[in-house]
């Protein structure tokens, strides 16, 4: 994601993934290990969100999702400290404590463009719209690294079909919320803020689009995009908005942070496609989070149900 120079790139970026996760893990094993003979908790319990958060934050009634992947789920503790979220840090072990104390109640969600009813809703409103599911999508990062996730949402068409876009709404846009105060990465010029994204229309009434407010059981941590986000997972990960505070329908293709900040690097559409090369790197392959050897990496992210939004199309033209 970077478009910074070479003598302000973070270790993270530029130490392989595997080696970084390994050499964090090491580390945080020597000080879990002190702390847990210090205090008597085993290191299971530790490494994994602690029974009480689990029950606090626990969501109820979950169905399975026929679109899920039965591959290996990434553990927890990486998918929640191994961020990217500019708003905190461009460290990726930076947002989950930068994140912390982010405040994510009350929230709005504004609604509101090309629809017939504009409005504001409350995100507990918005969550109670239909049945939370459980979905384990992959997730491949532009960067070259990708993790298995239990995501826990809905399609964001059943939000779509309640909000009634006109008939001159051809896409959509999110737009993260902008608040310096809480957000240090805000108050740098790393990216343009607020952090918007886009889809179209067809893109965003897909059911694998998936509108999402948990991981893992329990609702999201805040590193990961909490209160609400969107994952769609047959595109680099960075179409996926954080901390949604405004979905706006539009008729003209909206701009896309990334794409404003390197148009030549990042495209609007930026479906996940191991026949472009990124301008600097292959995208050929990727590391799973936690593996050593690379794996190729798959058309549409090997969610091939939405070749057809794309027939006729030049994807490497519209990249
Ligand atoms: N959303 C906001 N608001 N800010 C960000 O920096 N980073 C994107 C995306 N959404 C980002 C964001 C990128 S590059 C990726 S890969 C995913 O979030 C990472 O999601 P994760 O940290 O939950 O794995």
């Amino acid at each position: 994601m970077l478009i910074k120079k070479s003598g302000e790139i973070p270790s993270s970026e530029i130490t392989p993934k595997n080696v970084y996760l390994s050499r964090r893990r090491f580390l945080a094993g020597v000080a879990i290990s002190g702390a847990a003979a210090a205090t008597g908790i085993t290191l299971r319990e530790l490494s994994t969100p602690s029974a009480s958060v689990l029950a606090e934050n626990k969501i109820a009634g979950l169905k399975k999702s026929p679109f899920s992947t039965t591959e290996t789920v990434t553990p927890y503790q990486d998918v929640s400290h191994y961020n990217n979220y500019y708003e905190f840090s461009t460290d990726k072990d930076g947002p989950a404590e930068l994140a912390k104390n982010f405040r994510t109640r009350p929230w709005k969600v504004k609604i509101d463009g090309q629809v017939d009813k504009k409005q504001e809703l409350d995100v507990d409103a918005i969550i109670k719209m239909a049945p939370p599911e459980e979905r384990i999508y992959r997730h491949r990062c532009v960067e070259g690294w990708s993790i298995v996730v239990p995501w826990i949402g809905f399609s964001l068409s059943e939000l779509i079909k309640r909000v009634n876009p006109t008939s001159k709404a051809k896409f959509v846009e999110f737009t993260t919320i902008y608040d310096p105060s809480q957000m240090p990465g805000q108050q740098r010029n790393v990216l343009e803020w607020p952090y918007v994204e886009g889809l179209r229309m067809d893109e965003a009434m897909h059911p694998l689009t998936l509108l999402c407010f948990g991981m893992y059981g329990q609702e999201l941590p805040n590193q990961d995009g909490a209160p609400l986000r969107i994952v769609v997972p047959w595109k680099y990960g960075f179409k996926s908005a954080k901390a949604i505070v405004r979905i706006r329908f539009t008729e003209k293709q909206p701009m896309n942070t990334w794409n404003i900040s390197a148009p030549n690097e990042y495209g609007f559409y930026s479906n996940v496609n191991p026949h472009v090369d990124h301008p600097r790197w292959s995208q050929a392959k990727e590391r799973r989070l936690g593996e050593f050897f690379k794996r190729p990496t798959l058309m549409f992210n090997g969610y091939d149900q939405v070749a057809s939004l794309y027939t006729g199309m030049d994807l490497k033209k519209y990249f």
